[in-house]
């Protein structure tokens, strides 16, 4: 794909959508339509940056609004749609299930129907018109492993075992059919545990950095030895492009960062940047705010995921080490208070309240 490409951004003011967005000007890599419906993960400060950048268009609105989509794909003719749209936390879906269900299910298949018919009206028959639709997935639709089991593959079956997960696998799987079904040129990516800047406070690496800068206690939960596979939120954007640009419709691609650790890993090894940054803070050494918590229900043990057929087949692989991508994380959300207080409400706090309730 060339500069003069559109790409339809969905849930593009969040975490990732919001880099993956970044690059793609820095770049000059494509203009973006960004669809977001501003949910409280949304936040519009995450593209303050390009308010004067007349290859960004904003849209406020549902993946699931037919009219607005079809109007938007009619309007900007778009050579991919990268759906990132998604309730996306676990925790959340626990306690909430509806929300993940509305837009991760049922949004997705709305979003499906309208970008189908776009491209059997505009693309199919259209030799100088290249489209993809990208779908934005997790690892954790393959479940969990046990400590000796090999990473996921894409060829792993699925077996979710959160409302979240089960939610994005039965979307995944929608894609699927409509590749098969339709010959509608889709292509999923399976990505591990993200993180980097602007990730909202309620996932672990932000919510450790700033309750640690703040005195506050770090909750782990469980034993902490539960072990997700960690990549820097840029890795995982390129490798989104690359996809674009090389992969193969229909493919499946799964993306990690080659880095398995145990959550109680990742919480001492910001205690120990912040020790660094701080050596004068009271609350050295910030090892002594760990304290853990209840496990979550149906915690997954072990995530870990094996890339080589995107590193195979289009060249991609992570290029940032953990150590490199904590650090710049954590000066990030020291640098950025105003965008931290502008996603804190009162809200999040009462959330954070519910969530993490102390060990009996
Ligand atoms: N965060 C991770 O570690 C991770 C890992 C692998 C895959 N993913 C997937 O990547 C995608 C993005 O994740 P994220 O961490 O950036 O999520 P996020 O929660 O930070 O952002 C989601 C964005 O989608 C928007 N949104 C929600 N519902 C919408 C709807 N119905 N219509 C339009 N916009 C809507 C929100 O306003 C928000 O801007 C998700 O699909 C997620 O499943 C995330």
């Amino acid at each position: 794909m060339n500069s003069s490409d559109t790409y339809l951004v969905t849930g593009g003011c969040g975490f990732i959508g919001s880099s993956f967005i970044l690059l793609c000007r820095k770049n000059n890599k494509a203009d973006i339509v960004n669809l977001d419906a501003l949910t409280y993960a949304g936040n519009p400060l995450n593209l303050a940056e390009l308010q004067n950048d007349s290859h960004y268009h904003f849209h406020k609105g549902d993946i699931g609004d037919k009219e607005l989509v079809a109007s938007l794909l009619e309007q900007y003719k778009p050579d991919a749609i990268v759906n990132f749209a998604a309730e996306s936390h676990v925790d959340r879906s626990i306690f909430g299930p509806e929300d993940f269900m509305k837009t991760n299910i049922m949004g997705t298949f709305h979003l499906l129907q309208v970008s189908l018919d776009y491209w059997e009206r505009h693309c199919k028959n259209n030799p100088g018109k290249r489209f993809r639709f990208l779908h934005v997935s997790t690892d954790e639709v393959y479940g969990s492993l046990g400590s000796d089991d090999p990473p996921f593959q894409e060829t792993t079956p699925y077996s979710p075992n959160s409302p979240y997960s089960a939610s994005k696998a039965a979307s995944d799987h929608l894609v699927r059919a409509y590749v098969h079904t339709f010959g509608f040129p889709g292509a999923i990516t399976n990505c591990s545990n993200n993180y980097g800047p602007r990730q909202f406070p309620e996932k672990l690496i932000p919510l450790m950095i700033l309750n640690a800068r703040e005195g506050k206690p770090l909750p782990v939960y469980g034993d902490g030895m539960n072990v997700r596979d960690w990549i820097f939120v840029n890795d995982h954007c390129e490798a989104i492009l690359s996809v674009l640009d090389k992969g193969t419709p229909g493919e499946t691609y799964n993306i990690g960062g080659n880095c398995e650790k145990p959550n109680i890993e990742i919480v001492r090894a910001i205690t120990g940047v912040m020790d660094e940054l701080f050596p004068d803070s009271p609350h050295v050494p910030h090892s002594s705010l760990i304290h853990f918590v209840k496990d979550r229900p149906g915690h997954d043990r072990r995530y870990a995921v094996d890339c080589s057929k995107i590193t195979r087949e289009l060249g991609w692989k992570p290029s940032m080490t953990f150590e490199q991508g904590l650090n710049h994380t954590v000066q990030w959300y020291m640098d950025n208070p105003q965008w931290v207080g502008s996603v804190r409400s009162g809200d999040y706090l009462k959330w954070l309240e519910k969530n993490y309730e102390k060990r009996s």
